[in-house]
């Protein structure tokens, strides 16, 4: 079974992005999960990511290790990437030849009450993924818009039907993918 590490872009306890994100190990049992705390890392300082690093970094890096894939669900802000998941991203592109991420499969899932679903956002991630050199589930896109009227925020679900059924289908071809994601050297 495929092991998938779900990273949240919000550290939000209500967390639009984190209820979508809780809805997949529901709706793909297929592989298994692991949420990745990106919380209790520090700011990126070149000065401290030396030899293994703080103690959150090395518990960060370990879980992508294990991991066949990455899911990222992230909202947007200000028409980008939120800060606190740039900065995971960079923790876990260092070191550069021996970096967790390298080759890693990934997929990429947004939610926001706005309209655009995200689209920037997930641009951007695409950007910073391409940069440490890792595969994104190509051709398909998770954008969730008006996510308010989607789910229930005090059960904590994902309740409309058509979104469940898409992000369904975007987790099942995330696992059959991963075995596909191109290797290079
Ligand atoms: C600083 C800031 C900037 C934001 N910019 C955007 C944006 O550019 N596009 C968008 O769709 N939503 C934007 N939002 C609204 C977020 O999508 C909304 O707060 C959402 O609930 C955050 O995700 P979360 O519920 O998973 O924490 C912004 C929110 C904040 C706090």
């Amino acid at each position: 079974m495929k092991k998938i590490g779900i990273i949240v872009g919000s550290l939000r306890e209500h967390s639009f992005n984190r209820i979508i994100a809780e809805a997949i190990p529901e709706l793909a049992p297929a592989a298994e999960y692991e949420f990745i705390s990106i919380d209790e890392l520090p700011l990126y300082n070149g000065d401290v990511d030396k030899g293994p690093g703080p103690e959150p970094v090395q518990r960060f890096r370990e879980a992508i290790g294990r991991s066949d894939g990455i899911m990222i669900v992230s909202p947007e802000y200000n028409s980008g990437i939120p800060g606190v998941l740039k900065n995971a991203l960079d923790w876990a592109s260092t070191p550069t030849r021996t970096a967790v991420l390298l080759r890693k499969p990934a997929g990429v899932v947004g939610a926001t009450p706005g309209a655009k679903g995200t689209m920037l956002a997930q641009q951007q991630i695409r950007q910073t993924l391409e940069a440490v050199q890792v595969f994104v589930l190509p051709f398909q896109k998770m954008y969730i818009s008006q996510v308010m009227e989607k789910v229930d925020t005090d059960r904590r679900l994902l309740t409309d039907e058509s979104t469940r059924k898409y992000l369904q289908r975007y987790a099942e071809s995330f696992i059959r993918w991963i075995d596909q994601a191109p290797t290079i050297d």
